[in-house]
């Protein structure tokens, strides 16, 4: 049987789990795929590490370039991340003809339309699948299975991080730092945690499923992004009495002109399935005009639900490359026809959860109602919150839900309301999912 080289960059939490389930699944993956998958180099800065994996220590270099240089190495596997050293790596692997498989989000959301560029230049294959999702195929999903769909939406619970901290604070009253502080000794979160919290990682998966699900490059810049730092628990339990869970959501949308693609903390009704998304788990609900809505489940981040799909990547490109059709798959196929707009997010319409610290004194919640009426926003429901004892100050909480209405009437009710004098604090506004 033939044999197919694999040179591995990073030996960290997911090159780990990658060199075990190659290891591992073997014999299995050769029957399914026709050629023996063999690690032939892994490069890491540090040899002295124990990674739980046993390996031939005369593969193992420090010297990343020996391994994509290596003759005897096809597929180039990229697990260090960032957008430092691994852009360098990716694209002389590239230009040195190699075929990539990659699970940089970071780099691909930030150099997509380089790296990708590269790549078709070069006629080899990149794949991708474990950016978005860790162990949910997401991105087969949308390359394969729903490419004959207009993609209408796609909702993603994309960060196993932000989740785990949400389902925390909202199960068990954990504070934010605690939570998060699990998070990172569970190996959930990336080595910049603000990444994950500030929702950055969510979007970076956002414009990468944007761009798929839409045909053209979608830049970080014109993603909007709300992390979930500042989120009270407050509003986590408020929200729990109102029959909602938070979920660092990401929105992506077309209607044919333009596309959402937005990422913030997101009210989801408890009878929504993407509300019993728990812990680390990830989750990704696609609308398609002819196959309606689809759910994807699964573990988002970690060490072997990852290398699962870097895994099935690597299966791929063994299979095109015995094939001798590289460039099967395309990565993002541009659609010929004009890019949509993006949807400025003062433009997009939802419904709106507002918590207002609003002055206890007769007409303020009179006042309060005429304003955001008088900006055409309509409340569906409105309810303060604790007796005498929760006032603080002379101020009482008071939760309102919206109808659907736009953005920015929202905001300049809300500015109007601070410029008022009736609230103690600047409201929270989170949005729902409708
Ligand atoms: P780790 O930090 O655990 O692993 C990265 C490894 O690369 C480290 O061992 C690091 O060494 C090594 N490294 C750094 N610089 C170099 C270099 N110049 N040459 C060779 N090796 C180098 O990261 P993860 O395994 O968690 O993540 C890898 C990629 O997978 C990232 O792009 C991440 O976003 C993505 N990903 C991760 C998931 C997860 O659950 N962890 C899920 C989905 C995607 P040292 O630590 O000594 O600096
Ligand atoms: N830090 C990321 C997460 C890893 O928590 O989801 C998977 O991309």
């Amino acid at each position: 049987m033939k044999q197919m080289g694999v040179g591995l960059l990073g030996f960290g939490t997911v090159g780990a789990g990658v060199v075990d389930g190659l290891q591992r699944n073997r014999e299995l993956l050769a029957h399914r795929i026709g050629a023996d998958i063999v690690v032939r180099r892994i490069a890491d800065v540090d040899l002295s590490r124990d990674r739980g994996v046993a390996v031939d220590p005369a593969i193992l270099t420090t010297d990343a370039r020996a391994v994509i240089n290596d003759p005897s190495v096809d597929i180039v596997v990229e697990l260090i991340g960032g957008t430092g050293i691994a852009r360098t790596l990716v694209t002389e692997a590239l230009k040195a003809g190699k075929a990539v498989v990659t699970a940089n989000k970071k780099l691909l959301a930030e150099y997509g339309e380089e790296i990708f560029s590269l790549a078709e230049e070069a006629g080899v294959d990149l794949y991708f699948g474990a950016s978005v999702g860790g162990g949910i195929p997401i991105v087969r999903v949308l390359r394969e299975g729903l490419v004959g769909n207009t993609i209408q939406s796609l909702f993603g619970i994309l960060n196993g991080t932000c989740n785990y901290i949400l389902t925390r604070m909202e199960n068990e009253s954990l504070p934010f730092d605690e939570a998060l502080k699990a998070a990172q000794a569970a190996g959930y979160a990336e080595s910049n945690p603000s990444l994950d919290v500030d929702g950055f990682d969510t979007a970076h998966k956002a414009v990468i499923l944007a761009s798929l699900a839409y045909g053209f490059h979608v830049p970080m810049s014109v993603a909007a992004v709300e992390g979930i730092r500042s989120l009270a628990g407050v509003d986590v339990q408020f929200a729990r009495e109102l029959g909602y869970r938070i979920k660092l959501l990401a929105v992506i949308r077309g209607d044919g002109t333009e596309v959402e693609v937005r990422v913030h903390p997101t009210l989801v009704a408890r009878d929504h399935m993407l509300a019993s998304v728990s812990h680390v788990f990830n989750a990704v609900m696609v609308r398609g005009d002819l196959s309606g809505d689809t759910l994807y489940y699964g573990r988002g981040a970690g060490r072997e639900p990852t290398a699962s799909t870097v895994i099935g990547d690597i299966g791929d490109v063994a299979r095109n490359l015995l094939a001798g059709s590289p460039r099967h798959s395309r990565g993002i196929a541009k659609l010929s026809s004009e890019p949509l707009r993006v949807r400025a997010l003062s433009a997009i319409h939802s419904r709106y959860y507002l918590r207002l610290m609003v002055v206890d004194r007769a007409g303020s919640l009179g006042q309060f109602t005429t304003i955001l009426g008088k900006h055409g926003v309509s409340i569906h429901a409105v309810s303060q919150k604790g007796g005498a004892e929760a006032q603080e100050g002379g101020f009482v909480p008071v939760v309102t839900l919206t109808h659907l209405a736009r953005e920015a009437d929202v905001d300049a009710a809300l500015a109007e309301i601070r410029a008022a004098g009736i609230v103690g604090e600047d409201p929270v506004k989170l949005r729902m999912l409708d």
